[in-house]
């Protein structure tokens, strides 16, 4: 049988229908319009995209949004004095620094600038300190679209081996804390594998869900998963291709012709797990707009 085809964009849309009614709330209860600034360093092209998309899916929901475009030349003082008035600027509620940023910029003095108030990328150590404590405020985007894909599919990760391939800051460690977690839709006991792993098969095929968060092409095929497995695919590579009018097609992580045959469920890359982490950028920011109106309970998730 087929594997089934878990769809981001779907669950993308009922919960972006969702913060949309919580921005009207927020509006008839407080007058308040959620407002997400983002910055954008540089022209990397993927960064360039992922922004626009970002601003593009506030206006769809009601959120404001606007793009803080600096060149890749900018000084670090000059990138930290931006984000600085942006923490004091009332219009928005939230802050994102669009990452990687150039190799003369540190990211961590820059991530560690933004008010913890407005970290909706959730980046911030006291974001992911709060992880984990347990008590989560602002849980990193990619990782909390992963999550809401497994639980609204009806995978609960509770009770599950899940392997994470990948130790990222953004998405590997993070998701490892927030999955482990003894909560609704996390429970799991979770592997981390990188790129020192010796024979990352023989934890692959342990696993009863998979999340690939590598950064490169066919990090994991057939013979690597059990049968029966759920896979997440996290990578978004962009490979040369004369045929498609952009000059490049996105491939993920997942050598998906050879993984899926043996899969229960599995993400495709585009429409997987890249609208999730949109999404919950726009949760994030609705829920600082919350709690700068004193509405959002400051302990713990309201979500899980
Ligand atoms: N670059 C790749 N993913 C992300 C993300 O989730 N947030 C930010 N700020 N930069 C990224």
């Amino acid at each position: 049988m087929p594997a089934k085809i878990l769809d981001g964009t779907a669950i993308a849309k009922t919960i972006r229908a969702e913060v949309a009614q919580g921005i009207k709330d927020l509006q008839s209860r407080a007058g308040i319009t959620p407002g997400l600034a983002a910055v954008l360093v540089g022209d990397n092209p993927a960064s360039a995209t992922y922004v626009r998309t970002k601003g593009r899916a506030c206006k769809e929901v009601g959120a404001f949004s606007e793009t803080f475009a600096l060149p890749a030349t900018v000084p670090e003082s000059e990138l930290i004095a931006l984000v600085q008035r942006l923490n004091q600027d009332k219009r928005f509620h939230g802050i994102l620094v669009q990452l990687p940023l150039p190799g003369h910029i540190n990211e961590r003095r820059v991530v560690h600038a933004i008010s913890p108030d407005k970290d909706v990328d959730g980046l911030h150590p006291a974001s992911l300190g709060r992880l984990v404590e347990g008590e989560p405020m602002f849980v990193p985007c990619t990782p909390a679209g992963i999550q809401e894909i497994l639980v609204r599919y009806g995978y609960d990760p509770g009770g599950k081996i899940v392997v994470i391939c990948g130790r990222s800051n953004i998405v590997g460690k993070p998701l490892a804390i927030l999955l482990m977690q003894k909560r609704r839709g996390a429970n799991a006991t979770v592997t981390v594998c990188h790129t020192a792993t010796p024979d990352l098969a023989s934890f692959t095929r342990q696993a009863d869900i998979v999340i690939v968060a590598a950064g490169s092409p066919n990090t994991l095929t057939g013979d690597m998963v059990r049968p029966g497995v759920v896979v997440i695919d996290v990578g978004t590579n962009r490979v040369a291709d004369p045929t498609d009018k952009r000059g490049y097609r996105l491939v993920g992580d997942v050598d998906f012709a050879s993984v899926e045959p043996k899969a229960e469920a599995i993400t495709p890359v585009p429409g997987g797990v890249g609208p999730m982490t949109v999404t919950m950028l726009l949760v994030n920011t609705l829920k600082a707009a919350r709690r700068s109106a004193g509405l959002e309970p400051d302990e713990g998730d309201v979500r899980s």
